[in-house]
């Protein structure tokens, strides 16, 4: 086999085998395949796409290059989440013990913050003591005794995807479909569980423009899902603004709390109820959507759900008191006001102007290797659809400093808002559902 062979192949239309994809990640692995070929043949995917079997071969090589979790030794069917990435998004926190609650066993690894994006880990991280290491044992144990653990990423998990993807980044063939549907279900796959819910971002702030597009990313998703045996649904919900009102690490750790107290912002809990239902539905502990939903909102309402926190965070070595008084979270020494210069209606909230906001603040990672403030971010007051006047506050930054850079932050906040004269229309924020089955459309 030559690689400039497969190259020419899939540039001309044509659809490569598995073993011809194999092929091409296992060299490209080696460092036998330069970059130079590994771009012509993105470059050509890119034009002109793949199929579904040559997605899902192409996931399975690429969650074969490292290592694979075997969750075999976990009673049940384990099921993970994923979302395409939003600012302000610690559905994890919320949906571990939520899920966990129903009995559906959560085994998820999680990332670190880069750029404009958090981490869930460094979230779990700003309650001190808590452990987001632990041995393959201990992971096991906690599962089958707790119905939860959440672990940092393995360094080895779908390294082709590692490689690929920064080469994707730096030649123009990140925004294809059968790309990035491979890229997120590789890791998802080599994560090892038995089902997937996939949180699907759409809008402005997100990967995906439109929902028609975003709809296409997810069924590729679950298709690759359904053709490895792996049960796989979908949520597409907007993004045209942060989910919730906190954006940092201990910040995001407190609206968790309140969530799972059945106190928290209206968006952040409806995405959750909808996603865990899902996760539910998948783990085989409720007949229905809406049979999981009522089960979820009860767990919620009598304390199950944040019993199953407390336990969660005490078994990672961290202090459940927090959950009793959140006050005891790493807390920012100064509050600083972001008021809005005109009036009118709040039409968009630029969700990655915000992230990077929290990150220059301190809440987040500029570069790998950065050390991050647990303390920081900005707490919105106002989400889209409301009414503001000049002179009223946006948002509240959580600052160690009053520097020129925060008053940079200031601005940045001011200008992610977009206030308009008129009302906007009310935009939904759950928008469809692709499982094996299709798609279904909240709203019809
Ligand atoms: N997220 C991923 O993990 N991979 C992509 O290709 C795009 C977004």
């Amino acid at each position: 086999m030559r690689s400039v062979d497969l190259i020419q192949k899939k540039r001309d239309g044509g659809e490569l085998t598995a073993s011809e994809l194999t092929y091409l990640i296992d060299g490209y692995c080696r460092g036998d395949i330069p970059d130079y070929q590994m771009s012509a043949w993105a470059m050509a995917v890119f034009f002109q796409g793949m199929t579904a079997e040559e997605t899902a071969a192409l996931t399975l090589a690429m969650a074969a290059s490292g290592d694979q979790v075997d969750l075999g030794p976990i009673s049940g069917i384990k099921v993970d989440k994923h979302s395409t990435g939003g600012v302000g998004d610690k559905t994890t926190l919320i949906l571990a013990p939520l899920v966990a609650a129903a009995g559906v066993p959560v085994a998820k690894m999680s990332g670190r913050g880069l750029g404009h994006t958090g981490g869930t880990i460094d979230k779990l991280e700003s309650i001190a003591g808590f452990r987001t290491e632990l041995t393959r044992e201990r992971f096991i144990a906690q599962v089958n005794e707790l119905g939860a653990a959440v672990i940092g990423q393995s360094g080895n998990l779908a390294p082709a995807d590692k490689k690929l993807y920064a080469l994707r980044d730096v030649t123009g063939t990140v925004e294809s479909i059968p790309l990035i549907a491979s890229s997120v279900m590789s890791k998802k796959i080599a994560a090892g569980a038995d089902a997937i819910v996939l949180d699907v971002k759409t809008g402005s702030g997100a990967f995906m423009k439109t929902v028609a597009h975003s709809e296409e990313l997810a069924k590729a998703m679950v298709d690759i899902g359904t053709e490895v045996g792996r049960h796989t649904a979908a949520v597409i919900s907007d993004m045209d603004q942060p989910l919730g009102y906190a954006i940092g690490n201990s910040l995001e750790v407190i609206e968790a709390i309140a969530t799972l107290k059945g106190e928290g912002p209206e968006d952040l809990t409806e995405l959750c109820l909808a996603l865990g239902a899902h996760m539910v539905v998948l783990g085989g502990k409720a007949p229905s959507i809406e049979a999981a939903r009522e089960l979820l909102r009860g767990l919620i309402e009598d304390g199950t759900a944040l019993a199953k926190l407390r336990a969660f965070i005490a078994a990672q070595g961290g202090d459940p008191a927090i959950v009793d008084d959140p006050s005891t979270l790493p807390q920012a020494p100064l509050r600083i006001e972001v008021t809005a210069t005109e009036g009118g209606y709040v039409h968009a909230i630029e969700a990655e102007q915000l992230g990077i906001a929290a990150m220059l603040l301190g809440a987040g990672r500029a570069t790998k290797e950065a050390e991050i403030d647990y303390s920081v971010g900005v707490m919105l007051t106002k989400k889209t659809g409301e009414r503001v006047d000049a002179g009223e506050v946006l948002a509240v930054l959580h600052a160690r400093e009053q520097d020129r850079k925060t008053a940079e932050v200031v601005e940045r906040v001011r200008n992610a808002y977009a206030i308009q004269a008129e009302r906007p229309a009310a935009r939904p924020l759950l928008l469809s559902v692709v499982t094996a089955d299709g798609i279904t459309r909240y709203a019809e």
